[in-house]
């Protein structure tokens, strides 16, 4: 079964085909990042207008990648939400029409319900090609970790004779940030660029994650929410008024000198060590608080699996700690590559595989929702 995915929630233009809901013929994503750099994050409007530009040219990629023609598509899987709603709606209403022109039948996907099957496609190609030997196995609970999102899951399925499906469960979520928008908004601050993610990661090799002790991040009520901005102020306090503040404006002046993008190495340059430091300890403490609460979670949902997914699961600290912890704690903690960790459209065919494979039909009032919560 060949399911052509669209994904266009945010600021990235996507479209895959997968095989089967694990074997990925193409995987394109036309990412606007040239576009909403300049603004330090994603500026809806612009969004809308480039995925415009771009969906159909995407999409014919995708299909010349995979070496099929678009009538040999089975079925087609498009993002209903969360996300841009202006962003979403050129998805849906582009995978609208090529379903109803093709006579082939549609599904919505949950944005982060794609994001988990991300990590359970690759587990379940890796194994049947012999890569690995070891199996997600489900139930488990999962950490969903981008820039719009960050939430906690418990995920089963339940197999019957001819399909699979799933069901989540809502443990967690952040009450204000997502970790990703924390780590771009200090990038922000700090004039590292945009996304902020993948800089403080690189920068942060080169700082003492210890020498800013941030403490844990406290929680009343549910243990197994989140919240990042106050993290986020404390860092704006060691800035503001001190020396850094006058490090990142001359920062900020000189990448407005450079055209194109600065490397890592040419950033570190214009980074003194307390800079670095601070970003490698805001680092640290995002990274200790997904995996204790994540942990905690897992344990306190009994399972023996975890699954991260999301663009902050490419994040170098925190898959090490996974890891540890995971080792420390008997469990298997999967992460997908780091191409299916941000998003994109493989994710999305992959999960409305197993709806369209269980019967899952959607129509013409099939819309976009801005807010679009996943499981109950
Ligand atoms: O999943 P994604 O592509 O889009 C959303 O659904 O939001 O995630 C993008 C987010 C951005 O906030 C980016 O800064 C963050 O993921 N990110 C990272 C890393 N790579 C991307 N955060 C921390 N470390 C990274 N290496
Ligand atoms: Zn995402």
């Amino acid at each position: 079964m060949l399911i052509l995915g669209i994904e266009s929630s945010c600021d990235e233009t996507a479209a895959a085909v997968v095989a089967d809901g694990e074997r990925i013929l193409s995987n394109v994503v036309a990412s606007q990042v040239l576009t909403h750099e300049k603004y330090g994050g994603v500026v809806p409007e612009l969004a809308s207008r480039e995925h415009l530009r771009k969906i159909n040219l995407v999409v014919g990629e995708a299909l010349a990648r995979a070496q099929i023609r678009l009538e040999a598509v089975d079925g087609l899987a498009v993002t209903e939400g969360p996300g841009l709603i202006g962003s979403l709606l050129v998805g849906l209403v582009y995978g609208k029409a090529l379903a109803l022109s093709l006579g082939k039948p549609l599904v919505g996907v949950n944005h982060l319900e794609g994001h988990i099957h991300a990590v359970l496609l690759e587990n379940k190609r890796a194994r049947a090609v012999g890569t690995t030997a070891e199996e997600a196995k489900l139930p488990a609970v999962t950490l969903v970790v981008s820039g719009g999102h960050t939430s906690l899951f418990r995920v089963e399925a339940e197999d019957h004779d001819d399909r699979t499906t799933f069901r989540y469960q809502p443990l967690g979520r952040t009450r204000d940030d997502a970790a990703g928008e924390a780590f771009d908004k200090v990038a922000k601050l700090l004039a590292l660029g945009y996304p902020g993610g993948p800089v403080i990661d690189q920068l942060s090799s080169f700082g003492d994650p210890k020498a800013v002790d941030f403490g844990r991040i406290k929680m009343k009520g549910n243990p197994f929410d989140f919240s990042f901005s106050g993290l986020k102020t404390a860092v704006l306090y060691r800035v503001r008024g001190t020396n850094l503040a006058a490090e990142a404006e001359a920062r900020r002046a000189w990448r407005k000198t450079v055209s194109g993008r600065v490397t890592a190495e040419e950033l570190r340059a214009h980074c003194s060590p307390a800079t670095l430091d601070l970003v490698a300890s805001f680092q640290r403490a995002v990274v200790v608080d997904l995996v204790a609460r994540s942990m905690a979670a897992a344990e306190n949902a009994g399972v023996a699996t975890i699954l991260v997914s999301g663009g902050v699961a490419c994040n170098s600290l925190l898959r090490a700690r996974f890891n540890e912890a995971a080792r420390a704690h008997a469990m298997g903690v999967f992460f997908p590559s780091l191409e299916l960790s941000t998003d994109n459209a493989a994710m999305i065919a992959a999960a409305g595989y197993y709806k369209l494979a269980a019967g899952e039909r959607a129509g013409i009032p099939l819309t976009g929702h801005a807010s679009f919560p996943l499981g109950s």
